[in-house]
């Protein structure tokens, strides 16, 4: 039997050295990264899959120099409230997993526009992971528990796997089953830590603003193809 495939996770690597070859600046890269964004969607969309998780910026991001920094900022901005009517027209609703200290006011504006103006898709949630680090998330959802079992809310003998993870910034999203991760770098890079446990992964050298449908396709057919057992013998 064929695995289902429920929820894609894809870490967009090779944005800068894709630029970098065509003698441009590392943020064309980006911009070009956001075209590769709405193939997948589409490519998503066909296979009916329910979750679609994108590495959109991470917190060691930050660390980049401020002008590459700035103009992601900005691209972020621009492209997620000018995506709106094509993402609403399509049927995909947006959620962020994202900490929200540290993004300017534009940008938690755009992103509440549009998890607001999606909220009624129902084809497919996007799941933006902006200002994102698995650990953080993780250290997050441990002080959320730890406050509530202080206010006797919870007794801590009862902490277990599902309360963890309702606790994390992905509660009630199915983990990931499939992991893609473009550009020849094979590393989880902070990303869904907890949530990749049992998740498939997938390495391509092809870099993030040339992964097209055809790519997204391959990644699939190579996914179908993979015994899963969960740590037993038979799946
Ligand atoms: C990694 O490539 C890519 C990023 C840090 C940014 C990814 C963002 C996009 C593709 C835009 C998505 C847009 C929206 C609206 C969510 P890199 O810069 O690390 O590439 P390199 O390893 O070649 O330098």
């Amino acid at each position: 039997m064929e695995n289902d495939l429920r929820h894609v996770a894809v870490i967009m690597d090779g944005n800068g050295r894709w630029a970098a070859k065509r003698g441009l600046e590392r943020i064309e890269g980006h911009y070009k990264g956001v075209e590769a964004v709405r193939e997948l969607i589409v490519s998503a969309l066909d296979e009916k899959v329910e979750y679609l998780t994108i590495y959109a910026f991470s917190k060691e991001n930050w660390g980049r120099d401020k002008k590459e920094v700035d103009g992601l900022m900005e691209l972020f901005c621009k492209t997620i409230s000018l995506e709106v009517p094509s993402l609403v027209e399509k049927g995909v609703r947006v959620r962020f997993l994202c900490d929200r200290n540290g993004l300017s006011e534009s940008v938690k504006q755009s992103l509440d526009y549009c998890v607001e103006k999606t909220a009624d898709c129902d084809k497919m949630t996007m799941l933006v992971a902006l200002n994102y680090s698995g650990r953080a998330e993780i250290a997050e959802a441990v002080r959320n528990i730890a406050a509530a079992a202080l206010r006797g809310e919870i007794n801590p003998n009862d902490i277990d796997e599902k309360v963890v993870a309702d606790n994390l910034l992905t509660a009630s999203v199915p983990d990931p089953d499939l992991i893609i991760r473009t550009s020849g770098e094979e590393r989880l890079s902070n990303f869904l830590l907890w949530q990749a446990a049992y998740s498939e992964f997938y390495f391509t050298d092809t870099l993030w603003p040339d992964f097209d449908g055809d790519s997204f396709r391959a990644a699939v057919a190579e996914f179908k193809k993979r015994k899963r057992r969960f740590g037993k013998t038979n799946q």
